[in-house]
């Protein structure tokens, strides 16, 4: 296995084969929770050959109409939110599914599964035309209502500590599926000509501290004036911003490299731009799970209690030590030193 490393060879362990290891790790899992990420898998799979293509088979481009958040809804957020539905309804684990492009509960028609889904099949979808990375996030709940009964909106809104499971999906230069069940984050490399992934991350680390922050600049004069001033005061220690504009890209490489990503309330979204169900829940579990930090500006985002399935937040996510810079600079921004 060593030798496999020191040449670069890849480490052969496919998801499958992982997940079924993890599984094995719990005495009373049943399997359906694997069969859930498998199901995922595998839309991602199907997303990641459209997205591919899209530019050859007339699927770039807007829709010409908005989703239920008002924005701009392309061709492939369609077929991504198709797509993993279909997956979900087939696979028979998940009772019910929130997608950022449905206003309401989707039911799957498995009342009998123990899980509920919320996801955003396409995230970041205003830069596939460009041919710039997009993802996919999900998060896993078990549900709180009986099985056997129709799921509702407290199967969703129990808050973002009581996840099973999340991940997500980057197509980017290569195509990686991210998960973690809560015993630490692993990365997964697709294999296109074997239709496979592989572990090519295992036990992922955010790095303590990192040199790069991440916001939309065009905003920061209508940031909080302690966020101002915490961007102010880290480039004056030479740290640098890149910013793709795709949630997953940017958090992967921040996850990977070190940095802050923020989105602090504007003018145009007081309440924050990013939904709290299917993007700051998923991704702030696993940035914790890789020691990371995650807040909305004031407390830990997990820890948010959430009163409807769209609802948005600010988020502040990245490494621990610039996450609590910030949050000390939010708190008492005159102590900047
Ligand atoms: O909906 C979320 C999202 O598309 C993120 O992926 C991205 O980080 C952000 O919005 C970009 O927002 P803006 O265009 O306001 O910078």
């Amino acid at each position: 296995m060593e030798t496999n490393k020191q040449l670069g060879l890849p480490v052969g362990v496919t998801l499958d084969r992982y997940i079924k290891r993890s599984q094995s790790a719990f005495s009373s899992a049943t399997g359906e929770l694997s069969q859930l990420l498998r199901d995922i898998a595998l839309a991602g799979k199907i997303v990641n050959r459209e997205i591919n293509q899209a530019g050859l088979i007339g699927l770039a481009g807007s829709m010409g109409h908005a989703n239920v958040q008002g924005e701009s809804q392309q061709k492939l957020d369609v077929i991504a939110n198709i797509r993993f539905i279909r997956a979900l309804v087939n696979g028979g684990e998940a009772c019910a599914i929130v997608s950022e492009e449905e206003e309401d509960i989707i039911y799957t028609g498995n009342d009998t599964g123990k899980y509920v889904v919320a996801m955003d099949p396409l995230d970041g979808s205003s830069n596939i035309d460009v041919n710039v990375s997009v993802g996919t996030i999900f998060s896993i709940y078990r549900r709180v209502t009986p099985i056997g009964t129709k799921a509702t909106v407290d199967d969703f809104l129990q808050g973002g500590h009581k996840q099973v499971a999340a991940g997500y999906i980057l197509y980017g230069t290569s195509t990686m599926l991210v998960y973690s069940t809560g015993q630490g984050i692993s990365g997964f490399t697709y294999e296109p000509s074997l239709g496979e992934f592989f572990l090519s991350h295992p036990d992922i680390k955010s790095p303590e501290n990192g040199t790069m922050y991440t916001c939309n600049d065009a905003y920061m004069e209508y940031f909080p004036e302690a966020v101002q001033g915490y961007i102010q005061h880290i480039r004056e220690r030479g740290y640098t911003a890149r910013y793709i504009g795709s949630m997953v890209a940017d958090l992967h490489r921040n996850l990977l490299k070190g940095g802050i990503y923020l989105y602090p309330p504007v003018p145009k979204t007081p309440d924050g731009k990013l939904r709290l169900l299917y993007e700051c829940y998923p991704l702030a579990f696993l940035v914790e799970q890789a020691a990371g930090k995650a807040s909305n500006g004031l407390c830990r985002i997990l820890d948010v209690e959430p009163v409807y399935i769209h609802q948005r937040s600010p988020l502040y996510i990245g490494s621990t030590a610039m996450v609590e810079e910030l949050m000390e600079t939010i708190q008492k921004p005159q102590e900047l030193t």
